[in-house]
């Protein structure tokens, strides 16, 4: 991989010995996957921050390390409320080692955000046709597909040495050549909430590391998007998608597929170039309703004895629709409503009436990455992240339901 004069003092220990270990990190990447050089980010997102996942030896790795992040950053979901852990019944120890996790990305400039929605908290951190170095998969999902960025799924290390450096290796989704539609998905059926969810748990199974085209009925909200992708990247590794005449589009990641494609007015797109693009594809999937209600029977809520939201984390919309349902009802088993601190800080109404029917509104943390998860037997989401990684990550049953019927459970003795 090329690298200019200043990449190349970096590599020599110029700037230091963690500079030089963070640009090794960069070239080894590079040089496996054949990059030509290295590219300016606007962010980093940066994994391996539950002190459930990195444990002694990666807190002892990132405590090690010095200097200053070269763009704003940002970390992934941490283990714990780091202000509520009693509640959320995390013991002292692993409180103590969280906090020392925090503090160590502190030291080097990283904001102390602990969320898979930097999109959602942070206006400028991302905008169409940034690249970024971004680590946690519905976050990457995101930022390709729904606000046309470039960024390949970081490793915590790579997130965070291109965070020091303020470089990536240009590989991957950077490239116009990896962003290219592999599949298109035909959905018959009128999709809501959930559905989206359903629907990416089985499109990630089919498509896997591919990139899918949907053709759907009608527009999905963002928060749907964020589903959507979401689940594609835990069932399959699916960091790019595109729903024609509503994502923007492959190529030049600066004009929505719509106009790409001749979008109609009202949405339709131009007939001759769709038949185009079926051709230049390999292969074109069909799914009806059948096929999402399959999703939702084969995982019954059952016994659940926790219910979980906000995997991704909640959006403030999110948020006042949890609260309108929970109005006035009493949440008697365990419901958490994971969010972002700050989104929740920007809302303390709704948190206030979220929490009056006896839920918890859970912070920094989610269902997946936290082991407070792990002293439940069953655990219902309404998201299809978390019910791909659920029973492998916290050894825990998932159910699959709508937010509606998540909420009804949860009322449930
Ligand atoms: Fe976010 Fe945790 Fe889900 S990191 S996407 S809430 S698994």
């Amino acid at each position: 991989m090329y690298l200019s004069r200043e990449e190349e003092s970096i590599l020599q220990g110029e700037q230091g010995d963690t500079m030089r270990r963070m640009m090794e990190i960069l070239v080894a990447l590079g040089d496996i996957y054949g990059a030509e050089r290295l590219m300016p980010v606007r962010s980093a997102q940066i994994a391996g921050v539950s002190f459930k996942n990195i444990g002694e030896a990666g807190l002892e790795w990132i405590s090690d390390l010095r200097g200053r992040v070269a763009v704003p950053s940002i970390l992934n979901p941490a283990g714990m409320d780091l202000e509520r852990w009693r509640e959320m019944g995390i013991d002292g120890d692993f409180a103590a080692r969280q906090r020392e996790v925090v503090r160590a990305y502190e030291r080097l400039g990283i904001t102390p955000d602990c969320t898979c929605t930097p999109y959602q908290i942070h206006r400028g951190i991302v905008k169409e046709g940034d690249h970024l170095a971004w680590s946690e998969s519905s976050a990457v999902s995101y930022a390709n597909s729904v606000i046309g960025a470039r960024t390949n799924r970081e490793g915590g290390p790579s997130a965070l040495a291109a965070a020091l450096v303020g470089k990536t290796p240009l590989y991957g989704y950077h490239l116009d050549e990896n962003r290219r539609q592999t599949h298109v998905i035909v959905v018959d059926a009128d999709l809501k909430g959930a559905d989206y969810s359903a629907l990416g748990f089985l499109v990630g199974r089919i498509v896997k590391d591919g990139v899918p085209l949907f053709r759907l009925r009608a527009r999905p909200e963002k928060d749907e998007l964020k589903a959507l992708g979401a689940a594609m990247a835990a069932s399959g590794s699916v960091a790019l998608y595109f729903v024609e005449g509503v994502t923007p589009g492959p190529g030049s990641g600066s004009t929505s597929l719509g106009k790409d494609l001749g979008e109609e007015k009202g949405g339709k797109i131009n007939q001759g170039i769709d038949k185009k693009i079926d051709k230049e594809i390999a292969e074109k999937i069909a799914l009806g309703r059948k096929d999402i209600n399959e999703v939702y029977d084969k995982f019954p809520a059952g016994d659940a004895e926790i219910v979980a939201l906000g995997c991704p984390h909640c959006s403030r919309s999110e948020l006042e629709r949890i609260a309108g349902l929970l109005e006035g009802r009493n949440a008697r088993k365990e419901l958490w409503i994971c969010t972002a601190r700050r989104t929740a800080e920007a809302c303390p109404d709704l948190v206030a009436r979220i929490e009056r029917s006896g839920a918890k509104v859970v912070c920094d943390t989610c269902m997946v990455v936290s082991p407070a998860s792990e002293r439940f037997r069953k655990m219902l989401v309404n998201s299809g992240k978390a019910l791909a990684y659920i029973p492998g990550l916290c050894g825990v049953e998932a159910g699959f339901a709508s937010t509606e019927d998540c909420i009804r459970v949860a009322e449930e003795e």
